[in-house]
């Protein structure tokens, strides 16, 4: 397992999941851990992130020097120049910044680079301001850009460097030098897999559980079924799942989550229909946050009276929270103050229940979730969802919500839905939907005129929801979904393709 010690810089989760992705377990922990901490986690290999600072700067980032003798150890980047600081070695800021795509030469193609040639030129992803000046004593160069160094490493001990950031997409041969320290270097075992994640949860869930009963809230998306399901692979009948028909669901939602989490499963399902509490709470509301909070109140307390009942005897809540929500992250500016995002959002229990939490995502990202669960036999319909804001499709009917504009944008989203998956394009999209707006415009239907709404698409590509583009379709997709919606879907004769980024725009229109 490699243990990665966070110098703050944004791309030291891909460093985690590039990790991952060669099957080797890992985990982000700040740098101020002691070194008896260390030792006691047991790294087969250690990695120093990049990061913003500079090595001479009041409260850097820092490690110790004895921590280059507890498990082999790679530098990337902030890493690299850390390694060189505590060496021996001279790291100077200003004069050679390179940021973007840079051409690294490879002088040494044995250790990161085996597998390279002797003097190959290879494209990397560099952001630095910093450089090395001059290794360390007792290091050799083993990597330059111009007259920059861009690697090195310790001539007997297994302590490596590089400058670019291996970990990102745009160099072209970076996973490969990461697994040539981790199996090269490290001669870690590739076992992490999903498999093997499963048995040992539900060996855990077994042990803390014991013959007592869990519940859990599901909502449909990725996360809450893969926890349940995982949870329900250990424990059986002792958990017991709710999930909340908010009137606000897409076409057939609480049917599919029935099927398949009830009776696909067989797991304890508890549906609570509280379609009409909703819509008649929103009657007459069109100020979307007001909307989002009246939904976040309302689900509170249906949530807290169907738990009260199947939640009687039980001593643990089931949460899908994910590795991004729990890492202790460094923040970039606040040098390594190690704070800890909570994500425990139990809020809406009644106060006197008292219960223990199960995560058992708690480790893992998207990617590594959506495995977990077709490994435990979700079908890809469910694992491979786009995510789903908590409000539902009340943020996508514009201003007021009512049930005739909920069954044109359902009928319209769910063809929408139906074309993009039949061209194959549902995976390389983050999120697609329709939106409803609530104007009507002129068209001319056989040989009438007609006055209706307007339905709009949204489709973006993100990698978290924080930044996205717009979806480039294939005209003819779009064309085709344009057509269907408005002949199939009476109230419609007018669809429009949302073509703004965010920023400036947000994914969700309300
Ligand atoms: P925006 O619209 O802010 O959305 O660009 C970013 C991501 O968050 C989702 N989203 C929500 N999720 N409750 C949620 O659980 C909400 O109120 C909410 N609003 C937006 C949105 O679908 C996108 O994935």
């Amino acid at each position: 397992r490699i243990l990665i010690l966070d110098c703050g810089s944004q791309f030291t989760q891909l460093i985690a999941r590039r990790v991952r992705e060669a099957r080797v377990y890992s985990e982000i922990h700040p740098p101020t851990q002691s070194l008896e901490w260390i030792r006691a986690w047991n790294p087969t290999g250690i990695v120093l992130s990049g990061g913003p600072s500079s090595v001479t700067d009041e409260g850097a980032p820092t490690v110790s020097r004895e921590l280059l003798d507890i498990a082999p150890v790679l530098g990337v980047c902030y890493g690299m120049q850390l390694i060189a600081h505590l060496e021996g070695g001279a790291v100077v800021g200003g004069g050679r910044r390179e940021y973007g795509r840079a051409e690294v030469v490879v002088d040494e193609p044995s250790g990161l680079f085996a597998g390279f040639d002797q003097g190959e030129r290879t494209t990397v992803w560099m952001s630095h301001g910093d450089h090395v000046e001059q290794v360390p004593p007792g290091y050799v160069a083993t990597a330059h850009s111009g007259s920059t160094c861009a690697g090195f490493r310790h001539e007997q001990k297994p302590i490596y460097a590089i400058q670019f950031h291996s970990e990102v997409h745009h160099t072209v041969r970076g996973a490969e030098i990461i697994q040539n320290f981790l199996f090269g270097v490290c001669h870690c075992t590739p076992d992490w897999t999903p498999g093997h994640f499963i048995d040992q949860e539900v060996a855990k869930i077994r042990a803390l559980v014991g013959d007592r009963q869990v519940i859990c809230g599901l909502s449909g998306g990725v996360d809450s079924s893969v926890a349940a399901a995982l949870v329900h692979k250990a424990i059986g009948d002792q958990l017991t799942c709710i999930f909340v028909d908010t009137g606000l669901l897409r076409l057939h939602e609480r049917e599919q989550v029935e099927r398949t989490m009830g009776q696909h499963l067989g797991m304890k399902l508890i549906t609570v229909r509280a379609e009409d509490r909703f819509l008649t709470a929103l009657a007459g509301v069109g100020e979307p946050e007001r909307k989002r909070k009246i939904i976040g109140e309302h689900f509170i307390r249906v949530f807290e009276s169907a738990s009260e009942e199947a939640g009687k005897n039980a001593a643990f809540l089931v949460q899908g929270t994910l590795y991004p929500d729990v890492i202790e992250s460094v923040s970039a500016k606040g040098g390594p103050s190690a704070t800890i995002k909570t994500h425990h959002n139990v809020g809406g229990l009644p106060k006197d229940m008292k219960f223990g939490l199960i995560e058992p995502l708690r480790e893992l990202f998207k990617d590594e979730v959506r495995n977990v669960g077709r490994e435990l036999g979700l079908p890809e319909e469910m694992v491979g969802r786009h995510p789903f804001p908590g409000p539902g499709l009340a943020i996508r009917v514009l201003g007021e919500v009512s049930p005739y504009a909920l069954d044109i944008l359902r009928r319209a989203d769910a063809i929408y839905l139906e074309e993009i998956r039949a061209a194959g394009l549902y995976p390389e999209i983050w999120q697609a939907f329709a939106v409803f707006l609530p104007v009507r415009s002129v068209g001319v239907m056989g040989d009438g005129r007609t006055y209706e709404h307007v339905i709009a698409l949204r489709a973006v590509t993100s990698t978290d929801g924080m930044t996205a583009d717009w979806y480039a379709f294939p005209h003819d997709v779009l064309g085709r979904i344009s057509n269907r919606i408005i002949n199939e879907v009476d109230g419609v004769n007018r669809v429009v393709y949302d073509i703004s980024s965010k920023p400036p725009a947000t994914i969700e229109w309300e």
